[in-house]
């Protein structure tokens, strides 16, 4: 048993979309949320850059006395997880591009996998992508915009409409049946991608649930997890000022009560 806080972090917003899902399966878990704020996006920088404010999240996390830290960016985790693992001994969870599922679930054969630059060139993304690729057709699309959006806070606007479509509707010409959210931000998208999507039957994969089933699969293995009925408390930090601190809390108290708290 274990009652220290689980650690997750992201370049901004994006990561809370992990954090709620952790936070729903793992109830007794307290929670501490590191969200940079003053480099996001990630999605351009180089993989030397990420590395480094990877690092200081860690730091920044361990300093708070997590136990396990959570990789809640794709981006991120495609820069910097192998370091990560190499400098720290504590357990690292990154996130998975979904193409598994996507890949067994598609009847047209045609999948997509939207996701920041930097992530789709990883090794980490396009070693997952080639596992699959003798089966089935996978277009990749850089989310050009998106990250944007959800920082602003946009996510439901004609802009976001607009910014979504261009990149999306190319993809539905081709006929996909399956489009996988590859960057934590994202999902804070996925009513009006389902809008640019139409009537059309396309699945839209989070693969949020399986990182938080991962997680917790690494704390029973490790005997780490909180005892039943401990309260937890839920923290919010940044590279960034107080002021995004206070917009990290908002968001986080906004999805949670609108998307999750329906007890
Ligand atoms: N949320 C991130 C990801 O999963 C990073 C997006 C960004 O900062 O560009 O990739």
């Amino acid at each position: 048993m274990n009652n220290a806080p689980i650690g997750i972090f992201d370049s901004g917003l994006g990561g809370l979309s992990v954090w709620a899902e952790i936070r729903r399966r793992l109830p007794d878990e307290s929670l501490v949320y590191y969200g940079d704020g003053k480099n996001c996006p990630y999605g351009h920088r180089s993989a030397e850059e990420i590395t480094r404010y990877a690092i200081e999240a860690v730091e920044r996390l361990l300093d708070k006395g997590a136990k396990l830290i959570v990789v809640a960016c794709n981006t991120a985790t495609g820069a910097a997880v192998k370091t990560l693992r190499q400098k720290y001994s504590i357990p690292i969870v990154g996130m998975e591009p979904a193409v598994k599922p996507a890949a067994l679930a598609t009847r047209s054969g045609v999948i997509g996998i939207l996701a920041t630059k930097r992530s789709l060139e990883s090794e980490h993304f396009q070693h997952t992508s080639s596992c699959y690729a003798s089966n089935v057709k996978i277009l990749q699309s850089e989310g050009r915009g998106f990250v944007e959006l959800v920082e602003s806070g946009d996510c439901n606007s004609k802009l976001a409409l607009s910014t979504i479509a261009t990149v999306v509707e190319p993809m539905l010409e081709q006929d996909v049946d399956q489009i996988v959210l590859g960057c934590t931000h994202y999902p804070f998208l996925a009513e009006s991608i389902r809008k640019v999507v139409g009537n059309r039957d396309v699945a839209i994969i989070d693969p949020s649930p399986a990182i938080a089933a991962r997680v917790e699969q690494l704390l029973v293995r490790d005997n780490m997890r909180a005892e039943k009925g401990h309260t937890p408390y839920y923290e919010f930090i940044s590279a960034a000022d107080e002021e995004y601190v206070a917009k990290i809390k908002e968001f986080a108290t906004r999805v949670w009560e609108s998307n999750y708290n329906h007890k």
